[in-house]
């Protein structure tokens, strides 16, 4: 790839200005885009597996949303919600109400980020259970603020040097199949992570000092892990049983990825508050939390907010990516796009040993790379090859997991065969390495 003049100052500008610890995957700087497509200021073209990480499931720059933007922009930018209301806002707030699981009455309260909507889930939950203790789990990823930091598992690079972490945080134990004991079957190891769950409301935190548990539907960060259904059953049922509020963290999961409109859609069970963000405004920075009233409506006025929480251009767009998610049917596009990858992964696992678990929910599809099937362990320095050549050669493509071995795939669900192919064929060459 050729490196213009206007790049080589940018990226000099970027390492005397940006500090180091925001990390930079690819080294391209983005000129436009469109679909899945990224053209960068060299106008190469990327192909977009990562889709700023969950945030683009109806694609960069969708006509409808840019226009809902723009008629926005003309109007006013910010009014403040807490200062004046706007339209956007109240109407977001119902249509979330209405696409969410759950027959109840609910509310919607709008803020700016994954981790602002996880801290005032958090929020909400406290002030109508009077409890403080909040459980999350292993491998679980929930923000970078100091509360976000505490739930979340990984400790490089995410909490390494930046304790002391909030108190009252307890991660529960979460399952993983692919690395249950051998001997145990599915079924028996279930039961068994069942039995861990239950023993840690007795050995590590008491039920009745529990304000919520927040669950990510389908592992995101953590490597697109897939909790059986009955787990899940049990953990929803645990909380009702004790008073505790159920969140389900639908920022990764959430605008159709799985193949459903909401993660948590699969397991059959109906979350008292969940948290939305990322593809929820196409990339403009918007999330929530939607769920029963009678939660989001104890705290007092005043007590919830922010300045620029529910920002009338965000909810504009947020309102057209819901429009075009209906009207482009891109929940059952994600059933077919996941399906695509799945066959391509599939064809690599038959010619490369170092392929292990394959796993998807809809197109949240994710390959664990392993030195080889037998001992399944992680391969980190394999992975981390595999996307610096993708990220070097057309392919924006991330990596996830604890151990840094699994590789994730986030496109846009509007993704063009043309664009699904040009972005395989690069991560085929990148697996023969
Ligand atoms: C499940 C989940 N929760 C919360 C967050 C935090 O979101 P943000 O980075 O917008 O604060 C993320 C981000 O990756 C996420 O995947």
């Amino acid at each position: 790839m050729m490196t213009t003049l206007t790049n080589e100052i940018l990226q000099n500008k970027r390492k005397k200005y940006v500090p180091r610890g925001v990390n930079n995957g690819n080294l391209a700087i983005a000129d436009h885009a469109l679909g899945a497509t990224i053209t960068d200021v060299d106008q190469y073209e990327w192909i977009d597996f990562a889709g700023a990480i969950g945030v683009l499931n109806v694609g960069h720059s969708h006509p409808k949303v840019t226009k809902a933007v723009q008629q926005q922009v003309e109007k006013f930018l910010h009014p403040g919600f807490n200062v004046m209301m706007y339209e956007g806002y109240i109407h977001l707030a119902e249509k979330l109400c209405q696409i969410t699981p759950g027959l109840f009455d609910k509310q919607t309260l709008l803020l700016n980020s994954g981790a602002e909507a996880v801290e005032n889930a958090i929020k909400a939950s406290r002030k109508y259970t009077g409890r403080q203790a909040v459980v999350s789990f292993v491998r679980g990823f929930h923000g970078r603020t100091n509360m976000t930091m505490s739930m979340t598992s990984k400790v490089k690079p995410y909490k390494f040097g930046f304790g002391p972490f909030a108190p009252e945080v307890y991660q529960a134990p979460f399952p993983y199949l692919y690395h249950k004991p051998e001997a145990l079957s599915e079924e028996a190891y279930v039961d068994e992570t069942i039995e861990q769950f239950k023993a840690f409301f007795t050995a590590t935190v008491a039920p009745e000092n529990v304000a919520c548990v927040v669950m990510e539907p389908i592992q995101g960060e953590g490597g697109f892990i897939i909790p059986p259904k009955k787990f899940v059953q049990f953990v929803r049922d645990f909380c009702v049983q004790h008073g505790i509020v159920f969140v389900a963290d639908e920022i990764q999961t959430g605008f159709g990825r799985t193949g459903k409109l909401f993660g948590i859609e699969h397991f059959d069970v109906v979350p008292d508050l969940m948290t939305v963000s990322k593809s929820l405004a196409a990339g403009l920075p918007l999330s929530g939390v939607v769920g029963r009233t009678e939660i989001l409506d104890a705290a007092a006025p005043g007590e919830l907010g922010g300045t620029f929480a529910g920002n009338p251009v965000a909810c504009a767009a947020a309102l057209a990516v819901i429009d075009v998610i209906e009207e482009e049917d891109l929940v059952a596009k994600s059933e077919v796009l996941g399906q695509k990858i799945e066959a391509k992964l599939t064809e690599l696992a038959n010619k490369h040993d170092y392929v292990g678990d394959i796993r998807r929910l809809g197109s949240m599809v994710a390959v664990e790379i392993v030195e080889n099937r037998v001992n399944k362990s992680p391969d980190k320095a394999r992975t981390g090859a595999i996307t610096s050549y993708a990220n070097e050669n057309g392919l924006l493509l991330l990596s996830a997991g604890v151990n840094g071995n699994v590789i994730r795939f986030l496109a846009p669900l509007v993704i063009t065969d043309v664009e699904l192919e040009k972005g395989l064929s690069i991560l085929e060459e990148a697996f023969e390495l």
